[in-house]
């Protein structure tokens, strides 16, 4: 009876991690997606706490819910409070602990095993004639060990590069090598545990071995290609935690591990489609370590700037004006003041859009979430394929804070690391905006050409500031 009421409370689990990541998909369903999803992982917990075959003491249902309490205080808080330019480092921080999660299983079940299996007389641990389940689940546990050992020390890498902490890429000579020989290395220690039976000092090596790869897999990776990282090492973890799942016989761990895999490697694929950059690109290209590394096109011409009182009279007087949000309105915290400026010229019967790169800002769907938090309506949000045919038509495109998915050189300089990254046509507009705080190169440490254009104008300021000071300019307009 109890283990069947387990087994719904994994069916449960499972569907509801099924419907809330496709309720994910779309921004109006996507806060009440989590929240199904969350039900579902806690009816899971509970099941799996209360529910279990075999007694426990209750002292262990104490720590158990002890922990979990310590947990989601600690989850909870840092959740709320963080900013949603931080986000990417929450993501590799959680993930990391997944990571471990994922290891230190490993870890337990294995001293369980050859606890069970060891001939306390002998000394030696019994693996002659080893079934074939044996080794199934010896495959489990070293794997999930490895690549949760990666993920974690991965993670924390990459945490420590997104907060600044370790802000240049450490490349060792001919590293590409090295880390495959290391690589090759762990798996072939893991393969040769998994062949033997090992013992706990072989498990505790590799162990180490693998916290190894994963620094090494990460740190001569620039700073600028973490979001893609901490997706893949998302993915790794999803996987670790699968092979969990096959340990346990447990459905829902499993459906769990083979979603957040699934989903961490298709999110990997979609940036690297996105910036158009293979995935051996971003893992060994060297990019994204500042301007020197990425390189760009020569400059010269010169820019011109515009005052805040042109150009509210060049928007008042506008048509259509197409916004393009970036990292820089992230930082800015910008988004209630361009709901704003919406707001007031649409009054003024100018149609206002916004234009969505995919990979504008510094993480999936960041633009649309920073926007949704302003009220901006979902149907002003349009996607780069569906707004670049409507830039011809468009007087003024007024550039927030974003710089490289408006850059030309992505279509027109070969040599130019973001070449071949689709981008918003902005060029294309009757005038251009860009507000930014000074001549700094974005993400890819490259200059932009567009800056130079004779129809674009520079609008320098933070973004929240010169925003604020242009609502008001059109406020005095009436
Ligand atoms: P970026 O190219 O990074 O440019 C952002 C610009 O914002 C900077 O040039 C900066 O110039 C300006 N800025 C910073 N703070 C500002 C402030 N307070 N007020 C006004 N401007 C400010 O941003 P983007 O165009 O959004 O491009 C995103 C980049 O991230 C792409 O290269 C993309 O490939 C990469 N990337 C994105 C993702 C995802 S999934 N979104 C994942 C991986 C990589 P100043 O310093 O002069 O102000």
């Amino acid at each position: 009876m109890k283990h069947n009421l387990l087994e719904i409370c994994y069916l449960i689990g499972s569907v509801t991690f099924i419907i809330g990541l496709k309720m994910m998909g779309n921004a109006k369903t996507a806060r009440n997606g989590n929240l199904i999803g969350a039900v579902g992982m806690t009816i899971a917990i509970l099941g799996t706490i209360f529910l279990h075959d075999g007694g426990v003491s209750g002292l262990i249902y104490g720590l158990i819910l002890g922990a979990i309490a310590l947990g989601t205080i600690i989850g909870w808080m840092t959740a709320k409070k963080v900013q949603m330019t931080k986000m990417p480092e929450l993501v590799s921080i959680f993930n990391g602990m997944g990571g471990a999660c994922a290891a230190l299983i490993s870890i337990i079940e294995l001293n369980h095993f050859y606890h069970a299996m060891h001939n306390p007389a002998s000394g030696v641990i019994i693996m002659v004639a080893t079934p074939s389940s044996m080794y199934g689940m010896m495959i489990a546990i070293i794997a999930g060990l490895i690549i949760g050992s990666i993920s974690f020390s991965g993670s924390i890498i990459a945490f420590l590069k997104l907060n600044g902490t370790m802000n240049q890429p450490i490349r060792l000579p001919s590293y590409n090598i090295i880390n495959t020989i290391v690589m090759t290395g762990v798996f072939a220690f893991g393969g040769y545990i998994v062949y033997s039976g090992g013992s706990m000092m072989l498990a505790y090596s590799l162990f180490a071995s693998a916290l190894i790869y994963g620094v090494l897999f990460t740190i001569p990776i620039g700073g600028a290609d973490m979001p893609v990282v901490i997706s893949l090492l998302n993915s790794f973890t999803g996987l670790a935690a699968a092979f969990g799942g096959f340990l346990y016989d447990n459905k829902v761990m499993l459906t769990g591990g083979i979603l957040v895999g699934s989903a961490g490697t298709l999110l990997t694929l979609v940036m690297c489609k996105a910036m158009n950059r293979p995935l051996s690109n971003v893992i060994f290209g060297a990019f994204g370590g500042g301007a020197s590394a990425a390189g760009g096109p020569e400059v010269s011409g010169s820019i011109k700037d515009i005052q805040v009182s042109d150009l509210a009279v060049q928007m008042n007087y506008s048509k259509k004006v197409v916004i393009v949000p970036g990292y820089g309105l992230a930082v800015a915290q910008a988004q209630h003041i361009i709901k704003e400026l919406e707001n007031i010229l649409e009054e003024r019967g100018v149609e206002v859009k916004y234009a969505i790169h995919p990979v504008a800002g510094r993480m999936p769907g960041h633009m649309n979430v920073l926007l949704a938090e302003s009220n901006v309506s979902y149907d002003k949000l349009v996607e780069m394929e569906d707004i670049n045919p409507e830039f011809e038509q468009t007087d003024v495109v007024l550039v927030v804070g974003a710089n490289d998915v408006v850059n030309p050189a992505a279509k027109t300089d070969p040599s130019s690391p973001i070449y071949g990254m689709p981008i918003l046509d902005v060029d294309k507009a009757k005038s251009i905006v860009v507000n930014k705080r000074s001549m700094n190169a974005g993400y890819a440490g490259i200059d932009n050409l567009l800056f130079y254009d004779p129809k674009c104008s520079m609008f320098f300021g933070d973004a929240k500031k010169a925003l604020t000071e242009l609502v008001a300019e059109l406020k005095t307009m009436e």
